[in-house]
């Protein structure tokens, strides 16, 4: 049996709806499973810092009655362009139990669907450009926080969801604060 459930939206909604402790806290578990022992203990504590922001946007994937995945979305701001609305998508993990088995595709499905729905122009990722573009990612040439650290350009990507609104993107971004040490941004050591 599988279920899709929205967790929490942003903090209007979640006030009328508060996100359950145990529900955090089973999302932090499939985050540091799914990165493994090098990377799975900060990017949980990353996960962790996200989810205690008001405008962080989570989208889980049950197996089994339990969280089996999840992605969230922070804000990102274009400093020319501050009235559009574009997310950051990180972290995205699956426990690694139910990888490979349409967990994934289910998040990522559902939560293209739900920014749809919201009025989100456009979501951007650094992450495996080998899966976002099964969900119509694609290589950007925008700005990341840190440019200059860019060195794997076809990592950085963009999903339209508003029709025209990513080439009108122009100047510097920011994302939230946990996510704007230079380290995040820097892909010399990604493989
Ligand atoms: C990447 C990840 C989120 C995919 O989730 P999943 O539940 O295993 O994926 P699914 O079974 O739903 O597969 C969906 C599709 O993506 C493909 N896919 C899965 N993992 C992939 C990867 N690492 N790279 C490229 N494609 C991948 C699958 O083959 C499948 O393709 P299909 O639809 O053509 O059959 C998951 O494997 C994971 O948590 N990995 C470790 C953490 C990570 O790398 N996160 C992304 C970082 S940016």
């Amino acid at each position: 049996m599988s279920s899709i459930k929205l967790v929490h939206a942003p903090m209007n909604q979640r006030q009328k709806n508060p996100m359950k402790q145990t529900d955090i806290d089973a999302i932090l578990v499939v985050h540091r499973l799914a990165f493994g022992e090098a990377e799975g203990a900060e990017i949980a504590q990353l996960a962790k810092d996200f989810l205690n922001l008001p405008n962080t946007i989570t989208i889980s994937a049950e197996r089994d009655g339990k969280i089996a995945g999840n992605v969230l979305f922070t804000p990102f701001v274009f400093k020319d362009c501050p009235d559009k609305k574009c997310y950051l998508l990180a972290p995205c993990g699956v426990s690694p139990k139910y990888q490979g088995r349409g967990v994934g595709k289910e998040i990522m499905e559902t939560s293209i669907s739900h920014l749809k729905s919201i009025g989100t122009d456009a979501v951007f990722v650094l992450g495996v450009p080998t899966f976002y573009p099964r969900y119509g990612f694609a290589q950007t040439d925008k700005q990341t926080p840190y440019p200059e650290l860019l060195t794997m350009p076809e990592a950085w990507m963009a999903l339209e969801l508003s029709p025209g609104t990513v080439e009108k993107l122009s100047g510097q971004t920011t994302a939230v604060s946990p996510f704007m040490q230079s380290h995040w941004w820097d892909t010399s050591g990604r493989g």
